[in-house]
């Protein structure tokens, strides 16, 4: 088994001890529905190879990537709903609120943000983590998920913002940052979460770029695919070379990541 499938491993199993069956049992399942469908586990992997590079805790950057997959899946219904980009499929299956209803759907998403935060916050989930470290990570998580992160993204998505890399930034980078600068607090180096930040948003803006020429919108639309695929090229060499003056050792696993994310439009 290579590194990433037996963190991927990890993170999924971490992920069901964190999120046990409560009512309303419908509520329940729609909240499960995108959380336990095979995604890539991506913003996970992000935190816990960071981590690596860095020599944290494993066990609680797995965690906090438990917390950070969360608020993504709740993304992901929101992002779906009629209201938003009105999405039947997801994962090659109905979209949260075609399987639920709209209702519900939008609930879901409500409780899977509370949840994430229900989690970083519980008594004895962190193993190393000293308290001023968890409201530290909780308050990241909150302020790239929120109005000047992922909600805020998603809100110029929908209205007549012009500046496609802001929005792209905002709607998906944001997380990534977050995943990185997690990575680093779990490994006690506060002092580099500002440069981990900005080879998050790096990241996660050639995440979304290669998600926007799989998809043939947003950048594919904007630049045309040579421009689109240039772009990406140039964001992606320029990454590996932040990541090696960054970071410094076992860059592997973040670099089989970047790897991962540009190979998808190779
Ligand atoms: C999709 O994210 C939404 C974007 C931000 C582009 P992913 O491609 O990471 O979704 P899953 O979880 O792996 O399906
Ligand atoms: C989604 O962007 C960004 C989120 C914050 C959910 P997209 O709308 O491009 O994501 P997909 O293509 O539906 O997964
Ligand atoms: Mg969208
Ligand atoms: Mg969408
Ligand atoms: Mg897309």
């Amino acid at each position: 088994m290579d590194r990433l499938s037996f963190w991927k491993e990890k993170i999924e199993n971490r992920l069901r001890e964190l999120f046990t069956p409560q009512e309303p049992r419908e509520l329940f399942e729609a909240m499960s529905y995108y959380l336990f469908q095979p995604g890539k586990r991506i913003r996970p992997l992000v935190t816990v190879a960071v981590a690596n590079a860095l020599g944290g805790s494993q066990e609680d950057a797995i965690t906090v990537g438990c917390a950070i997959e969360m608020v993504h899946n709740y993304s992901l219904i929101h992002d779906d709903l009629p209201a938003m980009d009105n999405d039947d499929f997801r994962r090659g299956l109905p979209s949260c609120h075609r399987k639920y209803g709209e209702a519900l759907a939008i609930l879901a998403g409500d409780a899977l943000l509370t949840y994430a935060f229900e989690v970083l916050s519980r008594d004895g989930v962190f193993e190393e983590l000293s308290p001023k470290e968890i409201i530290k990570v909780m308050n990241v998580i909150a302020v790239k998920s929120g109005i000047s992160g992922m909600v805020g993204g998603q809100a110029l998505d929908v209205g007549e913002e012009t500046d496609l890399e802001l929005v792209n930034r905002k709607k998906t980078a944001s997380l990534f940052e977050a995943c990185f600068m997690c990575g680093g607090l779990v490994s006690h180096r506060e002092e580099l979460l500002n440069e981990l930040e900005e080879v998050g948003g790096e990241f996660g803006l050639l995440f979304q770029l290669t998600d926007d020429i799989l998809d043939r919108d947003g950048f594919y639309t904007l630049l045309g695919e040579k421009k689109a695929k240039d772009k990406a090229e140039n964001i992606y060499t320029h990454l590996l070379k932040r990541l090696k003056e960054l970071l410094p050792r076992e860059t592997e696993e973040i670099e089989a990541l970047v790897e991962m994310v540009y190979n998808r439009i190779t």
